[in-house]
């Protein structure tokens, strides 16, 4: 007890810590008395307690009331409030009040409902000499011999999730559940099939078999295990690692982790902080890559109902990863609460006895790029949109249209397989009936209401959530600002709240400089822990290396100008610490790192994701260009220096630097003739720097940012693709730009967004500084509103 206080830095904390003990105390002498469950226990639904914990109570198995009288035998997560289930035994068939689960004294495992009807039993090889149960600290249920060996366990029949020290063996399926809140089987299943190989399928409406695949690994595998440091991988027979399905480098001690096939048939990595934790929310949060990586659109299969049932159309939402469906006008879900189930129409259809009468009395919504897969029965071809208007009015069999000059397709009830998305060129028109049409939609325009900007959307309520927040914690600070001086140091400026660390205050917030976030040419940061007006938080503290100046008011100057700026694409310095040789700056912490772990590679960032972070790092080199009170050149604009935080914002960091560090650019450089990195030419050539290096290095990461490949690629099998500027503009010149992005599939279908941001990057990486554009206008260009024309070859 006494050594762990001495790791706590500050004596509120302590507190709680010693609740926390107390509590570790109660739990582990309480747990004792579950670790063996012996033969003949059980449980029932109406105990005070019904379940068995796991030593830890982490983990616990037992009844969980679904509905009014409705029990799952499930095992949960016991100590997050929202008891999250990773498997259970009863989906399909919920058991009763009164029901009873029990280890019989002869070794059976068995749920009775209170009438005695078996409900489920564990299929427990014949022969097993079965002595005792256990619910294990790692979420595993296992009914075990008296040698110990387990002869039944709950990790060999997954439900929809697997756990860290989990394998899904050949054989293995994860079922989907069926939605939020109903946790019988659903329609998508991922398995590893007997010949290695690992699938996403859906099911035919909520039947057991595989209906069409919509994900498969590349490659064969043996095994997909979930390590305990928080990887998903597939390994081959000799237990080499074939490939990464999730990586997080979060611990298993620090998180709870779980990786869930979802009820809208993705596959995700989820975290949950074990300990209250300022980066974190109290919740659980999915790892940006998920699997498929867009469901809308992966799912291509012509027979099923698609990612969403049928009649349903389903859109993707790349900054959430999650796909969304919706009802065409005219119809609606058959249930709001299980919207997976799909639609039905709302007006009566067209009579067929009498069609041609009829045919005044519909009409059509128009879809802009919207198709519906399947359900098709019919083609005309060459057909104007006209004639294939005409064509399905005049027919009572005909739902809805698909048509793209000189393609018609006409589409019987029900429709199915839906999906809207700017990358489809397909125009939908769905056949409805003139009175409901009238009513339900006002100005007849279909494109308006489901081209929803998700993105601006969810920006806004993250801009407004921190602004909320920001202004909760202004507030806090303004109240605790006067108390907390007595106990800190000094603060520096009210305004800007940069406050004075002493060494040893950053000493023991680091933990004696132990972890390690990075290094960079501007020194070493470290992982550490502050209480910063009153909110413990995580903070990275950079030990400055190379100083040009031991000037301390200079110092002083120049921290002050860095510490003034506040932009939502900028990291933000909270203080400093300047004594004698110890110069150290403290900045917020950046819960993802740094984008080069995120740009190449196998955890690499999504399209969308990718455009968003290179719009959001063009914003915060305006504001430190030019709105920022004193304009910052940046000087080493790199992946390294671009850091996510935890909703994959890009933050410049290391800004303001460049005055007070020695650095040398030309030998920054790789040692590679004939690239440069990210460095401008300026640099080489004792010419002037201005504003414009930032263009020029801004320029670099562009591409890599559209290309997903780093800029000099020693490795590349073809030579001409090495240094991805010249590969870049010889497929700009050449009109072959889909070379760039030929393996990213959301690139692909986004060509005319592709085109304009690799002729800005052009445009960046111009010899002469003169020609490359200013950043207010690389953005007006990427937003669109500011044309632009052919860029020259940079080099000539
Ligand atoms: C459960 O029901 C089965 C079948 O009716 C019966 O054989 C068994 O004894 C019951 N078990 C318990 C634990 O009640
Ligand atoms: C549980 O039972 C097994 C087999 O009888 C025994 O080896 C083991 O030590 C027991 N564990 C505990 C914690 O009592
Ligand atoms: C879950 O869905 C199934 C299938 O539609 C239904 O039979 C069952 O009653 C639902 N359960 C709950 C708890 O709503
Ligand atoms: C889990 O797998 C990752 C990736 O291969 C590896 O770096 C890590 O060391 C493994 N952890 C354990 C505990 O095996
Ligand atoms: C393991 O198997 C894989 C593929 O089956 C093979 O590529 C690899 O070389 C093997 N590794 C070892 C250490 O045998
Ligand atoms: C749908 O298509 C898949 C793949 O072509 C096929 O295996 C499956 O049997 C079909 N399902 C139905 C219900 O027709
Ligand atoms: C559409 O028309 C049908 C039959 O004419 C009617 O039952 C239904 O209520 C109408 N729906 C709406 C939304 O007006
Ligand atoms: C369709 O029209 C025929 C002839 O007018 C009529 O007998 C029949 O009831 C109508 N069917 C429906 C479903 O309205």
């Amino acid at each position: 007890m006494h050594e762990m206080a001495i790791a706590i830095p500050y004596s509120s904390s302590f507190l709680s810590l010693l609740l926390f003990s107390l509590l570790l105390l109660f739990e582990s002498t309480n747990a004792q008395t579950n670790t063996n469950i012996s033969l003949g226990s059980s449980l029932t639904t109406q105990d005070k307690k019904p379940f068995w914990a796991s030593p830890s109570g982490e983990f616990a198995f037992g009844f969980q009331n679904i509905e009014p009288d409705g029990f799952l035998l499930a095992i949960w997560f016991d100590k997050i409030p929202d008891k999250t289930i990773v498997w259970s035994a009863n989906r399909n068939n919920l058991a009763g009040k009164g029901s009873k689960v029990e280890l019989t004294t002869d070794g059976r495992f068995i749920l009775n409902d209170s009438g005695g009807n078996t409900v489920w039993y564990a299929k427990i090889p014949a022969g097993s000499r079965v002595s005792y149960a256990s619910m294990l600290d790692t979420g595993n249920f296992v009914v075990a011999n008296s040698d110990s060996a387990h002869s039944w366990e709950s990790f060999d029949k997954p439900t929809d999730t697997i756990l860290p020290k989990q394998t899904l063996g050949p054989g293995s399926i994860l079922f989907s559940r069926r939605n939020a809140a109903n946790y019988s089987r659903g329609r998508f299943l991922l398995t590893l099939q007997d010949d290695k190989n690992l699938i996403l399928y859906t099911t035919f409406l909520y039947a057991e078999d595989p209906n069409s695949r919509y994900w498969v690994a590349e490659t064969k595998c043996n095994q997909v295990i979930f390590n305990q440091s928080g990887s998903v991988y597939l390994t081959a027979s000799n237990g080499s690692i074939l490939k990464m399905l999730f990586t997080s480098d979060l611990s298993t001690r620090d998180f709870y982790q779980r990786a869930t096939l979802d009820y809208d048939g993705v596959f995700r990595y989820y975290v949950y902080p074990k300990f209250r934790n300022a980066q974190w929310p109290e919740a659980w949060s999915a790892l940006p890559k998920v699997i498929p990586s867009n469901i809308c659109l992966d799912l291509m299969e012509d027979n099923g109902s698609g990612a969403c049932g049928l009649n349903s159309y389903c859109t993707y939402d790349s900054i959430g990863n999650k796909p969304t469906c919706h009802c065409p006008n005219g119809y609606s879900f058959f249930d709001a609460n299980d919207v997976q189930r799909g639609c039905k129409r709302d007006f009566s259809p067209q009579n067929c006895s009498q069609a041609m009468s009829e045919i005044d009395q519909f009409d059509f919504l128009e879809m802009e790029n919207s198709d519906w897969i399947a359900a098709d029965y019919e083609t005309l071809n060459p057909a104007t949109e006209d004639s294939c208007r005409q064509a399905c009015l005049a027919d009572c069999l005909c739902a809805a249209i698909v048509h793209q000059f000189p393609n018609c397709y006409k589409k019987r009830y029900p429709l199915s397989n839906g999906r809207s998305h700017q990358s489809i060129s397909w125009k939908s028109l769905i056949k409805t009936r003139k009175e409901n049409a009238t009513f339900q939609l006002g100005d007849g325009d279909c494109k308006k209401k489901h081209r929803i900007p998700w993105n601006l959307i969810l920006t806004g309520l993250v801009l407004l959530c921190c602004s909320v927040l920001l202004n909760f914690f202004l507030a806090l600070s303004a109240i605790f600002r006067p108390t907390n001086r007595k106990s800190k140091t000094r603060v520096v400026d009210q305004h800007q709240g940069l406050q004075l660390f002493s060494y040893e205050e950053l000493n023991m917030a680091t933990n004696g400089f132990k972890e390690k976030l990075g290094r960079g040419a501007a020194g070493t940061v470290f992982k550490g822990v502050l209480t910063l007006d009153g909110i413990e938080k995580y903070v990275a503290v950079k030990r400055l290396e190379n100083m040009v100046t031991e000037n301390d008011a200079e110092f002083q100057a120049e921290v002050n100008s860095i510490g003034r700026t506040n932009h939502r694409n900028v990291v933000q310095l909270l203080g400093f610490c300047n004594e004698a040789q110890h110069r150290l700056l403290v900045y917020e912490f950046m819960m993802n790192g740094s984008l080069e772990n995120f740009l190449f590679g196998d955890s690499r960032l999504n399209w969308s994701q990718r455009m968003q972070i290179a719009l959001g790092t063009a914003r915060g080199l305006l504001y430190l260009h030019e709105e920022c009170s004193n304009s910052i050149i940046h000087c080493d604009i790199k992946p390294q220096n671009i850091l996510l935080d935890d909703s994959f914002t890009a933050r410049i960091s290391d800004f303001g630097l460049a005055k007070i560090l020695k650095i040398n650019r030309t030998q920054t450089t790789t040692a590679i003739r004939g690239t440069k990195g990210y460095v401008a030419p300026e640099w080489f050539r004792h010419m002037p720097v201005t504003a414009k290096v930032d263009v020029y290095s801004y320029g670099i990461l562009l591409l890599e940012l559209v290309c997903g490949r780093k800029s000099f690629e020693a490795e590349a099998e073809d030579q001409n693709r090495m240094v991805l500027t010249d590969w870049a503009y010889d497929c700009y010149s050449e009109t072959k730009l889909h070379l760039l992005v030929e393996n990213d599939e959301e690139a692909m279908n986004d060509m005319k967004r592709v085109e304009k941001y690799v002729m800005t990057a052009i445009w960046c990486i111009q010899e002469d500084p003169s020609l490359r554009p200013a950043m207010k206008e690389v953005i007006q260009i990427l937003e669109g509103t500011l044309s632009i024309s052919a860029p020259p070859d940079p080099s000539s």
